[in-house]
């Protein structure tokens, strides 16, 4: 490139606190993700819950701050009393949402045992697929209510004396879709999901609640049009509407591939508008405006169909670099929409769709895993608006995933950024997209100065379809120091790398 590209730090520019809870997980009864992935007992790795301890601590490695459990589609036809109560009596049921059997030998306080030791906020979703407006107020009274009620009496029958106060909760699950059990169209949803509200509220006003926004971005369907009716129908019982979005490189297309995260931008900003448009401030009085919770978004198009899979294994996709891109680019798209996204869950935790991959011997960290644990251990406090002036191009028309619509982006920049500061510590997050090419770059601060050296995280590897594997280690996390005094630091940003720059900035 003929000139730096420029990346300016003004500190004044700023978008909205990053709340924390970007840094979600999920973990489904789904595959080798519960069984044979977190809970694993007979196996010499396990602890004498069945808990796998190369798991848990490669979990505690992620800094995951709120787990969405338990679906994901296999909600839909859950019933949670299944999963609760002395094992042996527990029933093996027929799971239809992927064809399995699901033996419900892990269910709501095993999870919460093992949300314990991750130490994160659980997100429950109910079933309002096949499940009753009723069944969902029984969960409720089971996880939150001290004591006096059948459910709250139960549990403690069970060995869980206090209650385990479950603040989020998830009013169904993708009920926009035609393969989601008990499928509903917008305006049948908005009324179950409302009673089903109503009811979990009375039993605990606690609670915050999550409609089910669009998932169904397939050729046909009008996700923005049931977006609107649910915030029109919802916007006073619930406090995040939920956005579903996968992606995948089908076309062998790098650069349109590793582009597609803006259109998770596009997607927040229609949503954003919608939501704005449905509720005035004056609407609203104290209550806090409805968030945007962006509660399944990965890279999965590899292992997609039932084809592929086999019962108790499914969806295993092996992540290589240019998937590492791409999560850090949804990553910079939550924090540059702080303002709006106050929810995220990577969907999944282990084995399935996951960051984690285990075999009965071990696990190794896939490529994704990486850039997700440094934004969460490193990119908190107050989003910045960052001015970014580098080369650009078109990707030209591209599928986004397997049969979804199809996305045409002009002026791509080759530098993909997001930036936060808490007190006088400064994080910028850079994403370079070019596959060949590093590119030199001013970092400015205007008005103030960077004051110390610049630590640097990068998420590189020898090629954009470097994977990792068992014992194999292409992409990973390096670390160093460079020199940043001062108003301007140029940089290099190697090729087809995510970087994450630490520094420290004084106004
Ligand atoms: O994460 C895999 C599946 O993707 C979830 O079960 C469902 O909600 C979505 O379609």
């Amino acid at each position: 490139f003929a000139q730096n590209a420029r990346i300016k730090i003004d500190l004044d520019r700023k978008i909205g606190e990053v709340d924390k809870k970007i840094y979600g997980n999920f973990v489904e009864h789904l595959g080798r993700c519960v069984y044979g992935g977190i809970y694993d007992p007979g196996n010499p790795l396990s602890d004498e819950n069945g808990f796998r301890l190369d798991v848990l601590e490669a979990v505690q490695g992620l800094n995951v701050t709120l787990t969405r459990y338990p679906g994901g589609n296999f909600v839909s036809n859950y019933n949670w009393l299944d999963g609760v109560g002395p094992k042996e009596g527990r029933p093996t049921r027929l799971e239809l949402a992927w064809n399995r059997l699901e033996s419900n030998q892990f269910g709501t306080n095993e999870f919460m045992d093992y949300a314990k030791l991750m130490d994160t906020e659980p997100y429950f979703a109910v079933n309002l697929g096949t499940g009753t407006i009723q069944e969902a107020q029984h969960w409720v009274e089971y996880t939150n209510v001290e004591s006096g009620p059948y459910y709250a009496e139960l549990r403690k029958k069970h060995g869980y004396e206090k209650p385990h106060k479950i603040t989020y909760w998830g009013l169904g699950n993708e009920m926009d879709g035609p393969w989601q059990m008990g499928h509903l169209n917008a305006e049948d949803y908005a009324k179950k999901a409302r009673e089903a509200g109503k009811l979990m509220k009375l039993t605990d006003p606690s609670i915050r609640l999550v409609a089910a926004g669009s998932s169904n971005f397939y050729p046909g369907s009008n996700p923005m049009a049931w977006n609107k009716t649910v915030i029109d129908e919802l916007k006073d019982v619930v406090d995040y509407l939920a956005l579903h979005m996968y992606v995948g490189n089908v076309d062998d297309n790098y650069y349109a591939f590793v582009a597609s995260p803006l259109v998770l931008e596009e997607r927040t900003k229609l949503v954003s508008g919608i939501i704005d448009e449905a509720m005035s401030r004056a609407d609203r009085g104290e209550r806090d405006p409805i968030y945007i919770a962006w509660d399944e978004y990965n890279i999965w198009y590899r292992w997609r169909s039932s084809e592929t899979m086999s019962g108790d294994i499914a969806l295993e996709e092996r992540y290589n670099l240019e998937d590492a891109l791409v999560i850090s680019s949804f990553l910079n798209a939550f924090i540059r929409n702080a303002d709006v996204v106050k929810i995220a869950n990577m969907a999944q935790l282990v084995n399935v769709i996951a960051p984690i991959f285990t075999n009965e011997d071990g696990l190794f960290l896939q490529t994704i895993y990486h850039p997700l644990s440094l934004f969460a251990k490193h990119a908190h406090g107050t989003s910045l608006d960052v001015f970014v002036d580098s080369e650009k191009y078109d990707t030209g028309s591209f599928a986004l995933g397997l049969g979804e619509q199809k996305a045409d982006l002009k002026d791509v920049p080759y530098l993909d950024v997001s930036a936060t500061v808490l007190g006088d510590e400064l994080i910028i997050n850079v994403v370079n997209r070019h596959k060949d090419k590093a590119i030199t770059t001013d970092i400015l601060a205007i008005e103030g100065a960077f004051t110390g050296d610049f630590e640097v995280f990068e998420v590189n590897g020898p090629d954009i379809k470097a994977m990792n594997d068992f014992g194999v280690t292409n992409v990973d996390t390096k670390t160093k120091s460079i020199k940043g005094k001062g108003e301007k630091v140029t940089y290099a940003f190697p090729a087809h790398s995510f970087t994450m720059i630490k520094a420290k900035i004084k106004q």
